[in-house]
């Protein structure tokens, strides 16, 4: 099996952006981080970022029928995205959404997510580290132990 793990606005800055909020390690640490979690667990990975919602709409259209699983941080565009949240179903594949802070902690806006009620499961305020909880549980759920 194959999992993706997308990322969104901004994310692409991690490691400099706010790092009191986002932690310290860069996107390329945390695709690492998922890497070896996934190929611990027999997955192989696709990664994406991208700050532009159109591209992730595409991005998730290509993955369709060559994925199994996905982790998507949709950043800014989980508390606004009506065609992430759609793009998503026309892929139609379990997904953990992740948020790295916790976004029940901070303003309102960040308190809605499009994407929640239609996610497998959602990690926040794990820091980076919820990658790879969120990589873990894809594992259980369509793993090739089938566990
Ligand atoms: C975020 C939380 C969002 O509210 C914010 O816009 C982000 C990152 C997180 O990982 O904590 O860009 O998704």
């Amino acid at each position: 099996p194959t999992i993706a793990v997308v990322n969104g606005p901004n994310l692409d800055r991690l490691g400099t952006r706010e790092p009191g909020v986002y932690g310290t390690e860069t996107l390329a640490d945390v695709e690492k981080r998922c890497h070896d979690a996934a190929s611990g667990a027999g997955l192989g990975t696709r990664f994406f970022q991208s700050n532009s919602e159109g591209a992730i709409v595409d991005h998730l259209h290509d993955l369709v029928g060559a994925i199994d699983g996905l982790v998507i941080n949709a950043a800014a565009y989980t508390h606004t995205s009506v065609a992430i949240r759609d793009a998503l179903q026309v892929l139609d594949v379990p997904f953990v959404e992740v948020h790295i802070s916790n976004v029940h902690a901070r303003e309102s806006f960040r308190h809605t997510s499009y994407l929640s009620d239609i996610a497998a499961g959602v990690i926040v305020g794990c820091g980076t580290q919820g990658y790879e909880f969120a990589v873990q549980r894809l594992a259980a759920l369509i793993g090739a132990d089938g566990s």
